[in-house]
């Protein structure tokens, strides 16, 4: 029942009707008997400034997760930022505190780690150099994670090869630019590849990346999760290799979200990814 002391929270996207969000943190509300409500938002792109100046002081709205194309102008609208979100160039997570301030925060590279945790078990961020394909705001926020959980290298591979080198001058010398062109020598030596680029989210469009110049031990991830298991996982699992999928990393991204605005931590017996699965199939 929503009532006047019901704890409005959210997520803020253009277009937002798809998003899986309200249907995991309204479940966790549930499960945990807490009075609140998680609605979906979209404001337009010109009126996103002002939605967040609106928030100031959390009378309406205690925080809201942000999702594309808003996670860069969260991060700039923000008063505080958290190192990771700074790293990352974004955030997908604003908290609109009654002190005034309004405080930023990037839970991406924790759902992509956790992630990692949950499908690939002993997999070490720090063992050696990461690939990471795409060169926009999902590549940049999977490379600031990475280098924040110690990874020595992280090869960013873009069709655009510019793109990839402006990210490594921004993220530092660990990162080294290269032509998603050249995979075939890149891969070579790896841990783990995950692709953060646009392609394959339409089957026509799918990503033609030599996945067999990586080692056998290496790990396959792919973050889009539309259909689940993308072309671009099922040639990985063809060639044997461990797969991670981008469902996990939308569900863990969540957890740290729900403490953020509720204080507890999301009822583990509710299962949000089935929950999330179920809802992707409809
Ligand atoms: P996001 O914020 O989701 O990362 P973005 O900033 O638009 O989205 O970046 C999209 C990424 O997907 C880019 O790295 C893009 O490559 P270019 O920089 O060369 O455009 C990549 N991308 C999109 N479609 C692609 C395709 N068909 N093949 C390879 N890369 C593709």
């Amino acid at each position: 029942m929503i009532t006047a002391k019901t704890i409005v929270a959210g997520v803020v996207g253009q277009p937002i009707s798809h998003s899986l969000s309200p249907v995991l943190h309204n479940a966790w509300l549930t499960a945990a008997g807490i009075d609140g409500i998680y609605v979906a938002l979209a404001p337009t792109v010109e009126g996103f400034g002002s939605f967040v100046e609106g928030q100031r002081g959390g009378h309406a709205i205690r925080g809201v997760n942000v999702t594309v194309p808003f996670k860069e102008a969260a991060l700039a609208a923000a008063d505080e930022a958290s190192a990771r979100a700074r790293l990352a160039g974004a955030a997908n997570l604003l908290v609109f505190d009654t002190d005034g301030k309004i405080r930023a925060d990037n839970t991406d590279g924790l759902g992509l780690l956790g992630a990692f945790e949950a499908q690939a078990p002993g997999f070490d961020p720090a063992a050696g150099p990461v690939a990471v394909l795409g060169a926009g705001g999902a590549a940049r926020g999977a490379v600031a994670a990475l280098l924040l959980a110690g990874a020595p290298e992280v090869r960013v591979l873009n069709r655009t090869l510019v793109k990839a080198q402006d990210l490594a001058i921004d993220l530092g010398v660990k990162v080294t630019p290269g032509a998603l062109a050249d995979a075939g020598a890149q891969l070579a030596g790896v841990t783990a590849v995950i692709n953060a680029t646009a392609a394959g989210m339409s089957a026509d469009q799918g990503l033609d990346v030599p996945l067999e110049a990586t080692p056998a031990d290496a790990v396959v991830m792919d973050m889009f999760y539309k259909p689940l298991e993308t072309a671009f996982l099922q040639q990985a699992k063809a060639l044997g290799r461990r797969t991670v999928d981008g469902l996990e990393m939308l569900v863990r991204q969540a957890v740290p979200s729900f403490e953020a605005f509720y204080g507890v931590a999301p009822p583990a017996e509710v299962d949000a990814r089935g929950l999330a699965l179920k809802v992707l199939n409809a």
